[in-house]
């Protein structure tokens, strides 16, 4: 009896100091915000699963999805942190986000209002739509063969999003510097802006997104290469050209693309061109696990970016709209 209790007592003693241990390395890894990942522990125990079995069955139906989802998410972390205000629509007394000629043909809205849907039925006012984007990317990410990654839950959705927000995005056209410098005001490394842009090895451009290159002879872009992107924007300025040779899957074929001069927007190529980060592009095209393990690291790190907590924000009942 005694030695049974006290071997109990033990053993609660040793979780606690396991929890306890897990807390502070938690606190300093991410910071002191107030995300975790069992946030719906309670309140919404199967929250990831229901985001997860959404994203998996549209993705069976249309695996160009998996872009959009992830592409989905970068912009909604950057312009007024990771809180949904890219799934706002219009009103007649203000512009959104999601308006902007940024918007750039985000796509997978349907795929978040679904999995928002069925989880309104299970917990209803309980999951943001913040953290549904944040685990649908995630969701998307895996679904296209990428790394495995934990998403910490928590956000509240904000309550903004304005047209002009949108200039916080980078265009195309930006240098090494130029992306360095606006990844840094996130509180973003050259290394993890290099790791994020692999998320390029899904998905496509439109030719109006990097026609500019075509028009001069440019020492960074292959010439069979050009002629192929030429060829893409005979189409016109909506026709899609794939960003690697793979575009569904997710794999570290967009940096050897790069390294053969072959990277579909400026803000691609100049990764290899500059000497900055050159050597980041060689290494994750060596070595795909460590590209994997860079980017996953540098998701979650996004993915906390200026996040919405308590009375901060709130929790939308209908994604496209401010409660
Ligand atoms: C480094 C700066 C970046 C620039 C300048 C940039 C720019 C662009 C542009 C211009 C497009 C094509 C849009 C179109 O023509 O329709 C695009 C597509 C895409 N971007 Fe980025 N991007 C950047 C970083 C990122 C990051 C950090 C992510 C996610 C982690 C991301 C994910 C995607 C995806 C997945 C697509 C394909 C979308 C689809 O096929 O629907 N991008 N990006
Ligand atoms: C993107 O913006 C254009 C206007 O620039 C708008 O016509 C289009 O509907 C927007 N796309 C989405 C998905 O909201
Ligand atoms: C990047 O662009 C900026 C602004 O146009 C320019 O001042 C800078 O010299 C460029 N950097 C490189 C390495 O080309």
């Amino acid at each position: 009896m005694r030695s049974l209790s006290s071997v109990k007592m033990v053993g609660g003693n040793f979780l606690s100091v396991i929890l306890l241990m897990e807390i502070i390395v938690n606190a300093f890894i991410f910071g002191v915000d107030g995300l975790s990942m069992n946030y719906y522990l309670m309140s919404c125990p199967f929250a990831d699963s229901i985001v997860k079995n959404t994203v998996n069955s549209a993705l069976q139906d249309d695996p160009t999805l998996a872009a959009g989802l992830i592409r989905m998410h970068f912009h909604d972390c950057f312009i007024e942190g990771c809180d949904g205000s890219i799934l706002i629509d219009s009103t007649k007394d203000n512009t959104a986000e999601k308006d902007s000629p940024a918007n750039l043909s985000l796509r997978g809205y349907e795929i978040i209002d679904e999995a928002k849907e069925k989880l309104e039925k299970q917990c209803p006012g309980v999951v943001s739509c913040a953290d549904i984007i944040a685990m649908a990317a995630r969701d998307a990410v895996f679904w296209a063969g990428g790394p495995v990654y934990d998403i910490p839950k928590g956000r509240k959705d904000g309550r903004r999003s304005k047209i002009q927000d949108t200039r916080n995005l980078p265009p195309p056209i930006f240098n090494a510097s130029q992306l360095i410098q606006m990844f840094g005001q996130h509180g973003l490394s050259a290394q993890e802006m290099v790791a994020l842009s692999g998320a390029h090895t899904l998905g496509v451009a439109r030719c109006s997104s990097f026609k500019s290159r075509l028009s001069a002879v440019d020492k960074d872009l292959d010439s069979d290469f050009a002629k192929t992107l030429s060829k893409t924007c005979s189409a016109g300025d909506n026709a899609e050209q794939p960003f690697d040779a793979t575009r569904n899957t997710f794999d570290n074929v967009y940096y050897n693309g790069l390294q053969s001069k072959t990277g579909v927007l400026a803000s691609d190529q100049t990764l290899y061109a500059s000497s900055i980060t050159k050597n980041i592009v060689n290494g994750y095209a060596f070595n795909q696990a460590m590209f994997f393990f860079d980017f996953q690291r540098a998701m979650v790190k996004m993915s906390r970016l200026d996040v919405k907590e308590g009375s901060k924000g709130e929790v939308r009942q209908n994604c496209h709209k401010i409660n």
